[in-house]
């Protein structure tokens, strides 16, 4: 189960992500926002974070305009590894060296056809498990 969030800068690529996740049937949870109207991306970044963290949703995905607010606040939840990613490059590598457990996107940063190519990245790509990997995330709490 995905838990999925944004704030209105985020509003209209999560449409648009939703809609990739219903086509692929895969399972989510849409904690908002649920409209353009302003909200504050700390309380949506927080809403997935503890989704993930009471293990009701094994990962997320954060969109703010930039990305950037959403995720700052989501790393600051212990256990939470969110990764702010424009690229596919990066949402593999975050996958397999950093076992991210949310993916941050910007709403006015990357298009749809980009975005869910990310998405489908990150979701579909498991951590190495490599012990040196696996190390490096443990000095991280
Ligand atoms: C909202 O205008 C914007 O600041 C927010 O979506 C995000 O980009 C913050 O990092």
């Amino acid at each position: 189960m995905i838990a999925i969030a944004c704030d209105h800068g985020g509003y209209e690529l999560k449409q648009e992500i939703i809609s990739y996740l219903n086509a692929k049937e895969i399972g989510y949870e849409d904690y908002g926002c649920y409209s353009k109207a302003s909200v504050d991306y700390p309380y949506y970044a927080k809403e997935v974070g503890q989704a993930i963290t009471q293990g009701k949703c094994e990962k997320g995905i954060l969109i703010c305009g930039t990305g950037i607010g959403i995720s700052i606040a989501a790393n600051k939840i212990p256990d939470i590894r969110a990764a702010l990613c424009t690229d596919c490059f990066s949402a593999e590598a975050t996958r397999l060296h950093n076992n991210a457990n949310v993916l941050a996107l910007g709403g006015r940063v990357t298009g749809p056809g980009l975005a869910i190519k990310i998405v489908e990245t990150f979701l579909g790509t498991d951590f190495s498990g490599e012990e040196r990997h696996l190390k490096r995330i443990q000095m991280l709490d």
